[in-house]
């Protein structure tokens, strides 16, 4: 699993993408959570960890994370503004995730130099995020915006873009998203749910991202 230092620096959005059929979209309520989460993860098979901008923590988990898990990539999602980009860059995450799109978000992140996933959710949005280039995208939220018939009918027009449904996948419809052609990964929050992460039941994290990690993509 050691993984290629540039690719641990300063992964493309490609790469974050390819690494593993699933993101974990994470949301922690304590620091102390923090690393043995992330461990738990790696020790599945996921380093690819998106941890979300929605608790008071997250930029110190992030931080804490990029400091004694070097093995994992951290990264920050629920990125909204240009702000919140600079903040995670500064915690040390290596990617953004982002629910939604503005040029504000893409400019930030490119003069960063960090990966962004965009969230988009319509056509408009998607041709918004292209002209800025970017076509990794995240679909948000993918359950309830049209789940596999959306995506089956975005590849039609949108046939250069890769997607990562986020949002309602959970371990028994994420294969149907995965055998998509324009589905390369993944996201929910399933591999971390909340009272395992209070519980500090580390186990069962790990036997969660080691289900997740080896889900078949099409
Ligand atoms: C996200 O922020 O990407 C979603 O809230 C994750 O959705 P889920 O909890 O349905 O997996």
């Amino acid at each position: 699993m050691a993984l290629n230092n540039e690719i641990a620096q300063r992964p493309t959005a490609q790469q974050v993408m390819q690494d593993a059929p699933v993101i974990p979209v994470i949301v922690l309520g304590a620091v102390e959570e923090a690393v043995p989460m992330a461990r738990a993860l790696l020790a599945g098979g996921i380093r690819m960890l998106e941890v979300t901008l929605r608790t008071p923590v997250a930029l110190a988990c992030i931080e804490a994370i990029a400091k004694e898990v070097p093995e994992a990539v951290v990264g920050a999602g629920t990125v909204r503004t240009a702000a919140d980009a600079q903040a995670a860059a500064l915690a040390g995450a290596r990617f953004v995730v982002s629910p939604g799109y503005t040029h504000a978000v893409g400019k930030a992140c490119r003069d960063l130099g960090l990966a962004l996933l965009p969230g988009v959710g319509t056509g408009s949005e998607i041709m918004m995020a292209q002209e800025d280039g970017y076509t990794a995208l995240k679909f948000f939220p993918a359950m309830q915006a049209g789940g596999t018939a959306m995506l089956k009918a975005w590849n039609g027009p949108f046939n250069d873009v890769k997607f990562c449904p986020t949002g309602g996948v959970t371990a028994q419809n994420a294969g149907e998203f995965l055998a998509l052609p324009n589905v390369a990964c993944v996201g929910g929050s399933w591999l971390t749910p909340g009272d395992a992460l209070v519980a500090g039941d580390w186990t069962r994290i790990t036997r969660l991202a080691s289900e997740a990690a080896v889900l078949r993509r099409g």
